[in-house]
């Protein structure tokens, strides 16, 4: 799949809250968040918004992202909007955003209700939010935006984009300011199911990578780390990232995924995300140093290796989930017995073969991706 959001994983945890739902268990799987860190300027906003597959978060050189923002997709199956489009809505006619359908939308915490259907005005909004909190001379604030994005096309999950780690203060920001965006980010990274795509520019030196070392304070067995270079396009001719994805520099148990971003006049040109896509795979299959590897670079292996953890999580809360199903039947079992009721005592029968045939169906995919799993040696 090009993006996170594999079809096979969505339509898998769909019929997981399906069946809970009717069993009474809402959200059975926490899914965990996927959190950038990193210097500022080495791609974060830029490997967020490839792994999502649409264009909608500022980007640029300098200190574009001043606040943290709080990106949750939903899953919501298309043709369920009730909308259609009313004064009240951000963009669905005369969209500046060719992708633009009723199916797809963002909505802001801080304006309820309101649905914006051009990605292009979601982006004005964030700058427009970010200001409003941090004025426009470079200040920051921890206070988070918080974005939901409703489409049939992506997996209930949380991104966290941040600021970028600096040491020295511009503008309006404090003297402080180092410590106050390490504190912004420590904070995100802390929570033990945050994944952490830790980005560094692969025309920096590695071993001074402010995402690597914040990570490791964090996550030090790597265990939930992601290491991501960026800027793959910009070293020196006759250069690599070869011993670095090799393990040979700083290893890391999850590895290393290369990646070739849009860089500054790509935006100002408005590079479509699917060719941005299509230039970083040409780009990887014929490079020298990279084309016999192509398949474990690029934005596509990145969202493969997050899916993949996503699926290991999943079946690690299996145990959990399925103890929950057996307490809600006995509880019902009990309740439907008091009522003594035949019938209801074979909806109970039906439900249980529902729920069973599903957990087998559920373990054939997970037991698949598992192989998998495995032989990438993630
Ligand atoms: P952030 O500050 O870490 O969020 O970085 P951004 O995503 O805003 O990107 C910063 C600048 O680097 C922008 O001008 C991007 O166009 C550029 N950039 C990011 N990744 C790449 C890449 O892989 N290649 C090139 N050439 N430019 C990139
Ligand atoms: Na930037
Ligand atoms: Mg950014």
């Amino acid at each position: 799949s090009q993006s996170v959001n594999d079809p096979q994983l969505i339509t898998t945890v769909n019929k997981l809250q399906d069946v809970f739902a009717t069993v009474g268990v809402q959200n059975p799987i926490d899914l965990p968040q996927i959190v950038v860190v990193g210097s500022q300027s080495s791609g974060k906003s830029s490997v967020l918004e490839n792994i999502v597959g649409r264009d909608f978060l500022p980007r640029g050189t300098g200190i574009v992202t001043r606040r943290p923002l709080v990106l949750q997709l939903i899953n919501r199956p298309a043709g369920t909007n009730t909308a259609n489009g009313d004064s009240k809505d951000v963009g669905l006619k005369g969209s500046t955003d060719s992708a633009a359908n009723l199916d797809e939308w963002g909505e802001f915490l801080h304006i309820p209700g309101q649905k914006y259907y051009d990605f292009n005005k979601i982006r004005d909004e964030i700058v427009k939010e970010t200001e409003a909190k941090t004025g426009r001379n470079a200040g920051i604030s921890p206070a988070p935006i918080g974005l939901r994005i409703y489409s049939p096309n992506v997996l209930t999950l949380t991104l966290v984009d941040l600021p970028g780690l600096t040491k020295v203060p511009v503008g309006d920001q404090p003297k402080d300011i180092e410590k106050q965006i390490k504190d912004m980010v420590l904070k995100q990274i802390s929570k033990p199911n945050a994944i952490i795509l830790a980005v560094t520019a692969a025309n920096t030196d590695l071993a001074n990578s402010d995402g690597l070392k914040l990570a490791r304070e964090v996550d030090p067995e790597g265990q939930r780390t992601i290491g991501v270079l960026t800027k793959i396009d910009l070293m020196d001719d006759g250069t690599d990232v070869v011993d670095i994805l090799a393990g040979r520099i700083i290893p890391l148990r999850l590895g290393y995924v290369p990646v070739v971003n849009r860089g500054q006049r790509d935006i100002e040109n408005k590079k479509p995300i699917q060719a941005a896509l299509e230039y970083e795979k040409n780009f990887f299959e014929n490079h020298k140093s990279y084309r016999n590897k192509a398949l474990y670079c690029g934005t596509p292996y990145l969202a493969r290796k997050l899916n993949l953890i996503l699926m290991m999580h999943i079946k690690q809360t299996l145990p959990e989930i399925k103890n929950r199903i057996s307490a809600s039947l006995q509880k019902y079992a009990a309740e439907l017995q008091g009522l003594g009721d035949s019938i209801l005592g074979n909806s109970s029968n039906i439900l249980l073969n529902i729920i069973t045939e599903f957990c087998n169906e559920y373990r054939t995919v997970l037991d698949g991706n598992n192989q998998e799993l495995t032989s990438m040696e993630l």
